[in-house]
């Protein structure tokens, strides 16, 4: 028995260079197909991101009669008129977050849901009380049984629901349920992020009420039906992100097309306070850096601040600045991972509690390290670019969660990357420890 695994291989040290076009936000993509199921007619979706979450979230909602037809690469056709339960556990659907969204879709729609604990890159703890506070304000009763999430209303009714915590997924997931609730439903505390407000966009289209997403208060009237729309996904915020740190830390040049600038902004500050150039069109991002980075100090924070998923790229873009930086995040408890593998690297950096002391060294040399989750894994490719000799990056699956031809589309901007096939031989007696 053998098992094919994949390893990025880095030869860096050559500024990034050309254009580079951005997909759709799969942490949008994500909601919106579990939001597509809430119609029984069929829902076309553009712009969606060819990512191994979403191709999982697909794979999930098939197992429970979702008719999924893919148009091509990035178009998507769902019906969701056959569902045949709502009680959805598929081993992979285990592996990633976005299956809570099944929740707020099958219960706003069918009023019961049965859905897996969710998982995810380990990167804290994850707790889903504020989804499960906003069910049950809404009328359900939810449980947890064998690590199931279980949840059933005689009926759905509008309420009023404060969020103790800003948090995206309960947003989203509410919403949803809401859209097809009786009555008004107002989110108080409710997240901005640009994917919450693509979603609210994408739920009017099928024909709901939502107002007020983008601003910290949600207002809902249910509707009974949804219908049929044809909706493109907003482009990804992080994807984009990720590459403007890329062009930065490469001391390249790079033009990022296909984005909404206003999403960036928060990108774009810090990345002019370190000493980039930035040009902003309409539809794309330019990004320059000449010279040595500055350092700076950054504080992760919900939409519009700084976003938790663009930390470890710019803990490497410090890492390698004039001075000395600290970055404290303050969305999830174990983000830094990937400092170790940085260190290795020949950075200078001290973790204590949730902030990191990085004091910016000359360059990095390379190592063989291991992607520990997603955005790390992609801010470790960066640090590889930047690197002098070779980097191999195992465990590349992380990345390919979230980055659609990451590899493909570096190469196009001159970085010498290249996927490695490891065949890994697998024997009786090492098979247990790996499953
Ligand atoms: C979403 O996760 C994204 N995932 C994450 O992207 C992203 O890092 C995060 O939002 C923050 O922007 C998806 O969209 C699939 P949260 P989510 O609920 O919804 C606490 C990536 O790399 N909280 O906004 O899980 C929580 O512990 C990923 O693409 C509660 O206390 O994040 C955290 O501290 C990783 N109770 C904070 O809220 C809850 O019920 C924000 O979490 C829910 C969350």
């Amino acid at each position: 028995m053998s098992e094919e695994k994949e390893r990025y291989v880095i030869n860096g040290g050559n500024p990034l260079v050309g254009e580079v076009e951005i997909g759709g936000a799969k942490n949008a993509a994500l909601a919106i197909v579990a939001a597509s199921i809430m119609t029984d007619e069929t829902v076309s979706i553009e712009n969606m991101p060819d990512v191994r979450d979403t191709n999982v979230m697909l794979e999930a909602m098939q197992s429970i009669g979702v008719n999924v037809d893919r148009i091509d690469r990035h178009t998507v056709k769902i019906n969701g008129s056959m569902v045949k339960n709502v009680n959805i556990d598929t081993e992979s659907i285990r592996k990633i977050r976005a299956s809570y969204y099944l929740m707020g879709a099958l219960l706003g729609k069918y009023k019961r849901a049965e859905v897996p604990l969710p998982g995810g890159c380990d990167i804290g703890s994850r707790p889903i009380d504020q989804h499960v506070k906003g069910f049950r304000a809404l009328g359900a009763t939810v449980s947890i049984e064998g690590g199931i999430v279980k949840a059933s209303a005689e009926k759905l009714v509008g309420a009023h629901i404060y969020m103790d915590v800003v948090t995206v997924g309960a947003t989203i997931n509410i919403m949803m349920a809401a859209s097809m609730a009786e009555g008004k439903t107002i989110i108080e505390n409710a997240a901005k992020e640009p994917h919450v407000v693509d979603v609210a966009n994408f739920l009017n289209s099928m024909g709901a009420n939502v107002k007020g997403a983008g601003t910290d208060i949600i207002r809902i009237s249910g509707v009974s039906k949804l219908k049929k729309c044809t909706y493109s996904v907003i482009p990804d915020q992080i994807e984009a992100g990720t590459f403007m740190y890329a062009a930065a830390v490469t001391k390249g040049d790079v033009l990022i097309k296909n984005v909404i600038p206003k999403h960036l902004e928060s990108i774009s500050a810090k990345l002019i306070e370190i000493g980039c150039q930035i040009q902003e069109f309409d539809d794309a991002v330019r990004v320059a850096a000449t010279k040595r980075l500055r350092p700076t100090q950054i504080k992760t924070l919900p939409y519009p601040g700084y976003p938790t998923d663009m930390q470890p790229q710019a803990g490497v873009a410090l890492a390698l600045s004039d001075g000395v930086s600290t970055i404290t995040e303050s969305i999830f408890e174990n983000r830094f991972k990937y400092i170790d593998e940085l260190v290795s690297m020949g950075a200078n950096v001290r973790v204590e509690g949730n902030t990191a002391f990085i004091e910016g060294v000359e360059g990095f040399s390379g190592a063989h390290i291991k992607a520990p989750d997603l955005r790390a894994g992609a801010a470790l490719v960066i640090a590889g670019l930047a690197a002098e000799g070779c980097t191999v990056i195992d465990d590349i699956y992380y990345i390919q969660r979230g980055y659609e031809d990451f590899d493909i589309k570096l190469r196009k901007l001159g970085a010498r990357i290249e996927v490695e096939k490891i065949s890994e031989k697998v024997t009786k007696a090492n098979f247990k420890a790996i499953s």
